[in-house]
C-alpha cells in the first residue's frame, strides 16, 4: 500500500485510438516526440518524473535565491556529505552535467572506461571525449531468466584481465552504475562494490560510481545479501561509497526531484578543476545551474529516498506489475530490478528480425493500444556502431516513476501490454529513416514496414 496520500492531483486522457493514430505520425513513430497530451500513462522515464513530497513543495517556499552562498547550498552540500561521506559536492542541473566535469577531466583519445553497463548519456560522454565504453557486467546480466541476485555486478575476471593486460595504461578510472539501468536496473552487491574497489586500488586507478539509484540498489542489498538485513539503507549505502572515490549523481531519481544533480569526489584538486568547469558550463559552485530552491527540494528528497517504507512500495509496485505480466505469460527481465519492467523483445515478438527494429516496433505497438508511453533500450539506443553494442539486449522497459501511479494504473498498463502479447503476430517492423550520429533513440524517426 501506498505510504503516502494524495494531496494535488493532474488529470490525465486516454486518447482515442484515431488520434493515437495521427500523434504517431506526427511523431515520425519515436515516442520522444509524442506531447504529454498525446500519453495516458507515461513510463518513458522514472527521471525527474517524481512526485515530490509536501516537505519538499515547502521546500522550495524557502529558496534563498542569492547567487554566492545560498543557505540552501549549504544544507544540501551537508545533506550529501553525511549521506556519501565523499568531502566535495559540486551540484550540477542533472546527472549528464556531472558527468561531463568528470569525464572531461579523465577520459583522452584512447582511453577506455570500464563500467558494469554504460547508460546512454555516460557512453556518450566517455566516446566524444575519444574514449571507449567498455561494458563488463556478469554474464547473467546477458541471461534473461537466470535468477543471479545481483546481475548488475561487475564481471571481476574480466576487469582484473582489463587492468593486469596490455591496455591497463589506457584505463583512467573504472565506474560501477547502481543500479544497472541498461541492464534492468539490476542491484549490485556490496561484496562485488569491495571487489571492484580492491582490484581499482591495487591498480591505483581511480573508482567512480555512478549513483542515480543508489538507495533502490541499497533495498536490494538489504534484502538479499547474507548479513546485511539488519541494516538501514543509509548503512548500506555509506558502505558503499565508503569503499568509492567519488561519484556522479542525477537526483532525479533517487533524490526525487524533478532536476539536480551533482559530482562528488574526495579529491580537493578535482573538485576544484570541477568547480572551474562548472562555472563556465553550469554556473557558480553554491547553486550549479540550479535555482536554490530546487538545492532545497534535492536536499529532502535525498533523505527521503532512504525511507525503507517508501522504497518497500516502489520496489512492490515493480514486482505487481510484473506478477500481473507473469500471469499472462508475457516475457520480462527477471527477477525484476528497481524501476521498471524490462521486456523481453526477442521473445515477444520472434517473428521479427534486428532489421526490423523489433524494439521500437514494440513501444510503439504498446502505445497505439493504450497510450502508454515506454522506452526501446536495445539496438537503436546502443547500437550506432562507434563502441560495442551490449550484446544482442533488445529490451522495451516500462519505467515507473516515483509516488504517482496507483495500483489501478498499473493494472491498465498491464492490460495494455497483454493485449499486444495476445496480438503479438500481426505486430509488423519498422525502418529508420532519420538518423543521428549520438544518441540517436533520442530524434531518429522511423516508418512502418
Ligand atoms: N546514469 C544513469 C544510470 C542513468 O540512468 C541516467 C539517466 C544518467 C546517468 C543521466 O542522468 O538524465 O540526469 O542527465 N537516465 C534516464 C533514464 C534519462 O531514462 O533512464 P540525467
Amino acid at each position: 500500500m501506498e505510504p503516502f496520500k494524495t494531496k494535488v492531483v493532474e488529470r490525465i486522457r486516454l486518447p482515442p485510438p484515431a488520434e493515437r493514430e495521427e500523434a504517431l505520425r506526427r511523431a515520425g513513430y519515436n515516442l520522444f516526440n509524442l506531447t504529454s497530451d498525446e500519453v495516458y500513462i507515461d513510463l518513458l522515464t522514472d527521471s525527474g518524473t517524481s512526485a515530490m513530497s509536501d516537505r519538499q513543495w515547502s521546500g522550495l517556499m524557502v529558496g534563498d535565491e542569492t547567487y554566492a552562498g545560498s543557505r540552501n547550498f549549504a544544507r544540501f552540500d551537508g545533506v550529501v556529505r553525511g549521506l556519501t561521506g565523499f568531502p566535495h559536492v559540486v551540484p550540477t542541473h542533472q546527472g549528464r552535467a556531472a558527468e561531463n566535469l568528470l569525464f572531461s577531466e579523465f577520459v583522452r583519445p584512447g582511453s577506455i572506461v570500464p563500467n558494469n553497463m554504460h547508460f546512454d548519456t555516460t557512453r556518450s560522454h566517455v566516446l566524444r571525449n575519444g574514449g571507449t565504453a567498455l561494458n563488463l557486467a556478469v554474464a547473467s546480466a546477458y541471461r534473461l531468466d537466470d535468477p543471479d541476485p545481483f546481475k548488475g555486478n561487475m564481471d571481476l575476471p574480466r576487469l582484473r584481465a582489463v587492468l593486469a593486460g596490455p591496455e591497463a595504461a589506457r584505463v583512467p578510472l573504472v565506474m560501477l552504475t547502481l543500479t544497472n539501468n541498461t541492464g534492468g536496473g539490476q542491484p549490485v552487491s556490496l561484496a562485488n562494490v569491495r571487489e571492484v574497489a580492491d582490484v581499482c586500488r591495487a591498480a591505483r586507478i581511480p573508482f567512480y560510481l555512478d549513483m542515480c539509484r543508489w538507495a533502490e540498489n541499497a533495498y536490494f542489498v538489504r534484502e538479499r545479501e547474507p548479513g546485511q538485513s539488519g541494516k538501514s539503507i543509509r548503512e548500506i549505502g555509506r558502505a558503499v561509497f565508503d569503499l568509492a572515490d567519488g561519484a556522479t549523481m542525477s537526483a532525479k531519481k533517487d533524490g526525487l526531484v524533478n532536476i539536480g544533480g551533482f559530482v562528488a569526489t574526495r579529491d580537493e584538486r578535482l573538485a576544484e578543476r570541477f568547480r572551474e568547469q562548472l562555472i563556465v558550463f553550469e554556473g557558480f559552485p553554491t547553486y550549479g545551474g540550479l535555482a536554490r530552491r530546487d538545492l532545497e527540494a534535492m536536499a529532502i528528497g535525498l533523505e527521503e529516498a532512504t525511507e525503507l517504507e517508501y522504497l518497500a512500495h516502489r520496489v512492490g509496485q515493480v514486482r505487481y506489475l510484473a506478477a500481473l505480466l507473469d500471469a499472462a505469460g508475457v516475457p520480462f527481465m527477471k527477477p525484476t530490478g528497481g524501476h521498471g519492467i524490462y521486456l523481453d523483445v526477442h521473445r515477444f515478438l520472434p517473428h521479427l528480425v534486428a532489421d526490423d527494429l523489433p524494439g521500437q516496433a514494440l513501444a510503439i505497438e504498446i502505445y497505439r493500444e493504450g497510450a502508454v508511453r515506454t522506452v526501446e533500450i536495445g539496438s537503436i539506443m546502443f547500437g550506432d556502431g562507434a563502441a560495442p553494442a551490449q550484446a544482442g539486449l533488445e529490451l522495451v522497459r516500462l519505467a515507473i516513476p516515483r509516488r504517482v501511479y496507483s495500483a489501478s494504473h498499473l493494472a491498465f498498463v498491464a492490460a495494455t501490454v497483454i493485449a499486444v502479447w495476445h496480438r503479438r503476430a500481426s505486430v509488423r517492423g519498422f525502418t529508420m529513416t532519420y538518423a543521428p550520429e549520438h544518441l540517436r533513440h533520442f530524434t531518429a524517426r522511423f516508418a512502418p514496414k
